[in-house]
């Protein structure tokens, strides 16, 4: 089964029984979108890394709780709006326990995005003097390093070298080996006593590549680094606890993980969130205000300014609890093995070059995976296999540096998730197989 080394301390492993063809099938009835013709094929979603597919019971959350319980949350006495705010602390502990985390170390925000930003603006806040004494730990300046690493999703770079832009700190980052994968050796000379933050994806979005994310945390901490996990790409696809791995901070988004979109998480440990100043101000995360200042709550009400997705933070909690009731082991042993199907599968076509770790690397990934078509530019293989039903994602999925590292612009990229079938795999290989000839490419 799928799961790293560092998730294999982090979780308890148990015996499972693995999720099958009719347990898959079963499960597809809880997704009705999935049912349905697109271009007179069977829809074939191979996209869930740019957003899920969400079963009902999500959608059915939403819309329960706006027929039954809609309310501004911490707010008025009134009983409507004290239900409101149970459902709503109800989801942040529903999605908190999912990734191993405690309530006040989940604050809801936007998506991924908004949450990485949020710690980049926390930090630029701190060095321009606001949040005291306490926030002194979260000052930059020259001299200051912050490292990220070439597979990064901009969301998790761009963010860091604009804050290294705002305080005069310098941006660095681990390179990959030619095998794709972070270059280990390099980290260990990259990341020293200069080094402030360490940021890095769990799980590449491009490559589908897990990284050791233990290594990364134990690399920080020894210089006293702050590390930042990007976990777009692994809670929804592994078994995730942020507490056992050690991280100080983490985001992820409720759309790639069954959830509506419109609502993300930053994770911070709850000693680090208290400390730190608020991104955004005004409304509901304040204790006192005068005409001349304002004194802030704990978090996580001090990064939640203003009327929240409270809707959106039901479904997403209905999403983890779906994805509890599956089991995330089982998710991401099925995924393992759809994706190692795909890998196997557009190997093994002519005229198929599949990006990122070889074959046979033994490279640990899940159920992502990027390929070139020799000759046919993404943006025609995409629309080909559209053609024939089969979703894929094409272009550089927010990961530009990636690609040129990759020495292409753009690529085409198949993302699996736990309502994907072997039929679904077939599908996407017979059409790739087709591509070249549709094309005249010889
Ligand atoms: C690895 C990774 N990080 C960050 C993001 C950004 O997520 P969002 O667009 O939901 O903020 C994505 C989305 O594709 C991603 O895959």
């Amino acid at each position: 089964m799928l799961v790293s080394q560092n998730q294999a301390e982090a979780a308890p492993q148990h015996a499972f029984d693995p999720l099958n063809d009719a347990e898959v099938a079963r499960l597809r009835a809880d997704f009705p979108i999935l049912d349905q013709e697109v271009n007179g094929h069977p829809l074939v979603y191979l996209d869930s890394g740019a957003t899920s597919q969400k079963p009902e019971c999500v959608w059915e959350a939403e819309q329960h709780f706006y027929e039954t319980a809609n309310a501004a949350v911490h707010r008025g006495a009134h009983t409507l709006a004290v239900e409101a705010t149970d459902r709503f602390e109800d989801a942040r502990s529903a999605v908190a326990r999912f990734v191993g985390a405690g309530e006040r170390e989940i604050v809801w925000t936007s998506n991924a995005t908004e949450a990485l930003n949020l710690i980049a603006y926390s930090f630029s806040n701190a060095t321009g003097g606001a949040g005291g004494p306490e926030a002194e730990r979260f000052r930059l300046g020259p001299g200051d390093e912050i490292v990220a690493t070439g597979m990064e999703h901009h969301a998790n770079l761009i963010p860091w070298q604009e804050l290294a832009a705002r305080t005069g700190a310098t941006f660095r980052w681990i390179p990959l080996t030619a095998a794709a994968t972070l270059d280990m050796d390099a980290a260990r000379q990259i990341v020293t006593e200069r080094t402030r933050i360490v940021a890095f994806t769990h799980v590449s979005n491009v490559l589908g590549v897990v990284n050791d994310v233990a290594a990364l945390v134990a690399l920080g901490r020894s210089v006293g680094a702050y590390t930042v996990l990007d976990a777009c790409q692994s809670a929804p696809h592994l078994p995730l606890n942020l507490r056992a791995l050690g991280v100080d901070f983490a985001a992820f988004s409720g759309h790639k993980m069954l959830g509506p979109t419109g609502i993300g998480a930053l994770y911070g440990r709850a000693e680090l969130l208290d400390a730190m100043p608020p991104f955004l101000f005004g409304g509901s995360m304040i204790t006192t205000v005068t005409m001349e200042k304002a004194e802030y709550l704990p978090a996580p009400q001090r990064f939640e300014a203003g009327t929240q997705r409270i809707a959106q933070a039901v479904g997403f909690g209905a999403a983890v609890g779906y994805l509890e009731e599956v089991g995330m082991e089982r998710v991401a042993d099925w995924e393992h093995r759809l994706g190692a199907a795909m890998v196997q599968g557009l190997d093994s076509l002519p005229g198929v070059r599949l990006l990122g770790p070889a074959a046979d690397s033994g490279v640990e990934r899940t159920g992502t995976v990027p390929f070139a078509v020799e000759g046919v530019h993404p943006h025609d293989v995409g629309q080909f296999l559209d053609s024939r039903g089969v979703a894929v994602r094409v272009g550089h999925h927010c990961a530009e540096p990636l690609h040129r590292f990759l020495g292409v612009s753009a690529s085409t990229r198949a993302s699996a998730y736990l309502y994907n079938t072997a039929a679904d795999v077939d599908a996407l290989l017979n059409a790739v197989s087709d591509v070249r000839g549709f094309f005249g490419v010889k």
